[in-house]
């Protein structure tokens, strides 16, 4: 009876060792798109942005997936801010490619916005990655993707 109450503790506390184990840090991503003087697409939007040394971020759907502006909320009407939000794993690089496809692949042409930042928060990481800075309107679909370089 006492060995079987000591193997039991055994196999708990190796499946709570293991859980620790397999527990990865968690990040917060919250992404801010400040949109120009047009309005933005309506179509399903993937956005794909990568870290330096790999891994990325990606949905098939950005406002139905990440939207986080509460129910019935228009996005990307002119001249407005939208934030997205997605809790995932850290990743030790920052940010350096960001792309947005529509669902056919590119987006349709003429979707102004001002800058779209990318903030990451976690254990010991709070970075915030702005993309098309500098204060004038850009052009999204002639912009994209965006890579500095440093992604492979
Ligand atoms: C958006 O801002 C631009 C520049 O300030 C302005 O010309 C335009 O009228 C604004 N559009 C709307 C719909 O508010
Ligand atoms: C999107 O993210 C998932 C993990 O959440 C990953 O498995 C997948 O490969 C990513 N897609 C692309 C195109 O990189
Ligand atoms: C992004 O654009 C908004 C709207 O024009 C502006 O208020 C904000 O300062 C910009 N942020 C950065 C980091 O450029």
């Amino acid at each position: 009876m006492a060995q079987a109450t000591v193997l039991l503790f055994f196999v708990i506390l190796a499946a709570i060792a293991s859980t620790f184990h397999a527990q990865v840090n968690q990040c917060e991503y919250v992404i801010m798109i400040h949109t120009g003087s047009t309005k933005g697409p309506t179509v399903k939007l993937k956005p794909l942005i990568e870290a330096v040394g790999g891994g990325n971020i990606n949905t098939t759907n950005l406002v139905k997936n990440w939207g986080d502006m509460g129910k019935g909320h228009t996005y990307f009407l002119p001249n407005s801010s939208d934030r997205f939000k997605y809790n995932g794993p850290c990743f030790n690089g920052r940010f350096c490619y960001f792309q947005l496809r529509g669902k056919k692949g590119e987006l349709n042409p003429h979707w102004y916005v001002h800058n779209i930042t990318v903030t990451t928060k976690g254990e010991g990481i709070d970075r915030v990655r702005v993309f098309f800075s500098g204060g004038v309107e850009i052009d999204y679909l002639y912009s994209p993707p965006l890579n500095d370089g440093e992604c492979p």
